[in-house]
């Protein structure tokens, strides 16, 4: 357990922290993962936010804690971690001298400072931090994207917080980094001899990487209509898993290691550039249609806007110019209002190289590995195997499956709560390094200025469905078709 912390939380009123981060901390409480001693400040605009705060977060908790999590004693034990400061933190006027009293000049206890913020107010917030000398050597910096619209206006945000904090204690968060199966899968590479002998071009077909979501805009219009499908989910959550699946074996587990081999994958994707991004990816922008029985409207309606050519859904086919993965391509694929809410990466191996049975058997169906990270978290292996009590010889797929929550009674994963302590403890494995973010973008910017420079419009597609039928012939003109959540 980490020592005792001090966690300021700017934007302590915000969506983010009041649905991700309070919970978060409450179930780590809750386990006894946080110290005595620990202290949570949330800092609101306003003195009148600050007065009101527990009652604001026993709220967000009853409303997003899942069934049987919150229960009063615990919440009375929380609340007595929670001090809110009321603070403009773009003004470094006396109203910082509060935050400066609670946290005291105590330089060996470890502060945190959580930017659930706008990116525009990072500069500010850490400059005032500096200036009331609020900033020691144990004191961490947590950000979180969106940083940076492109390549520049990423580099500068970077750059603003490397000013105040050396890149050690920067912590950027994805938060699919902290999901256990994304764990698992680096387990499950990295410490099983069966995989990694069968983890290249020798023995894989291709692997599919498919975030689908079933919310729409909730609430966000302005930002997304701005963002797209590309910058919100495949310049980090999608390229972050593409990374730790493609990754070489790093020497450990080091946040060190691990970094540079995740950067050798970000620059060895081969560059989607003027045609080849035509060739290669499927924009999709979804109408009114049903989700289940529920009836729900097009982004334009959600957006109250007569046009827009942000894409809600992307697919894409991706190539990794290296000895191991040469020749394979990594389908990406991620959008909103779709089918099925789903995260899931699928390995998908080739064909035995000789088929010792005849016709009678079967079909023989390539293996497949399928690690889905949510709703359910589970990890599934597709075997051929005979079929039962079958007097003839007929094969028939079989699955092993390890779904993680039916497996462990108590498993409740949190990926805000696991990577909170790893802030806490001072494990930056799984956070961000700045030439990643910088790697990525190089990759995505070529995209979204083709787009840009030619007028590209997204196909559209039936909110319910599993996206544009052009994402679809983007497989099969390779022979292959999309795994869709069952
Ligand atoms: C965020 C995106 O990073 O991830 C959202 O900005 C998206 O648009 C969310 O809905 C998805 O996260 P999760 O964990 O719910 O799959």
């Amino acid at each position: 357990m980490a020592n005792p912390f001090d966690m300021v939380l700017f934007g302590g009123g915000g969506d983010l922290a009041l649905r991700k981060l309070i919970p978060a901390l409450y179930r780590a409480h809750r386990e006894g993962s946080l110290a005595e001693g620990c202290r949570i400040l949330p800092v609101c605009r306003r003195q009148e936010d600050a007065d009101n705060y527990l009652e604001t977060a026993q709220q967000a908790l009853k409303t997003h804690l899942r069934d049987g999590e919150y229960n009063d004693n615990c919440w009375r034990e929380f609340s007595e971690l929670l001090r809110a400061v009321a603070l403009d933190i773009s003004v470094p006027d006396e109203q910082w001298d509060s935050l400066t009293d609670v946290l005291g000049s105590d330089s060996e206890r470890v502060r945190i400072f959580y930017l659930a913020i706008p990116p525009a107010v990072f500069g500010p917030c850490c400059e005032n931090l500096s200036l009331k000398g609020l900033i020691h050597e144990n004191s961490r910096v947590v950000v979180e994207k969106p940083l940076g619209y492109n390549a520049r206006t990423s580099d500068e945000i970077n750059g603003k917080i490397a000013t105040y904090f050396p890149e050690q204690n920067i912590f950027r968060i994805d938060h699919y980094l902290g999901k256990e199966t994304v764990q698992n899968l680096l387990a499950l590479r990295f410490s099983n001899v069966l995989f990694e002998h069968l983890w290249d071009a020798k023995t894989i077909d291709h692997i599919q990487i498919s975030i689908s979501e079933t919310v729409g805009l909730e609430g966000r219009a302005g930002f997304y209509d701005e963002t797209g499908a590309l910058r919100d989910m495949v310049q980090n959550h999608l390229l972050q898993l593409l990374c730790l699946i493609a990754m070489e074996s790093p020497n450990s587990m080091s946040a060190k290691n691990i970094r540079a081999e995740k950067i050798k994958v970000l620059e060895a994707l081969r560059p989607l550039v003027g045609e080849a991004v035509d060739q290669n990816i499927v924009r999709g922008q979804y109408v009114a249609g049903g989700l289940g029985t529920q009836l729900v409207p097009g982004y334009l309606e959600e957006l109250e806007a007569a046009r827009s050519s942000t894409e809600t859904f992307v697919a894409i086919r991706a190539h990794i110019d290296n000895w191991r993965w040469a020749g394979v391509p990594f389908y990406l694929r991620t959008g909103k209002r779709m089918e099925k809410r789903c995260a899931e990466i699928v390995i998908q191996y080739k064909c035995v190289s000789h088929r010792v049975y005849d016709e009678s058997a079967g079909e023989v169906i390539p293996n497949r590995l399928v690690i889905r990270l949510q709703p359910e978290e589970s990890i599934k292996l597709v075997l051929m195997a005979k079929k039962m009590d079958s007097l003839t010889m007929e094969l028939q797929p079989a699955e092993l499956n390890l779904t993680l929550s039916d497996t462990y009674d108590s498993f409740r994963s949190d990926a805000y709560k696991r990577l909170m302590l790893d802030v806490a403890e001072n494990n930056p494995a799984l956070f961000i390094h700045r030439d990643e973010v910088a790697a990525a973008w190089a990759w995505v910017d070529p995209i979204i200025n083709h787009w840009r420079d030619t007028g590209n419009q997204p196909h559209l597609y039936r909110a319910g469905s599993w996206g544009p039928q052009a994402a679809s012939e983007l497989l099969a003109r390779d022979g292959r078709h999309w795994f869709n959540a069952q």
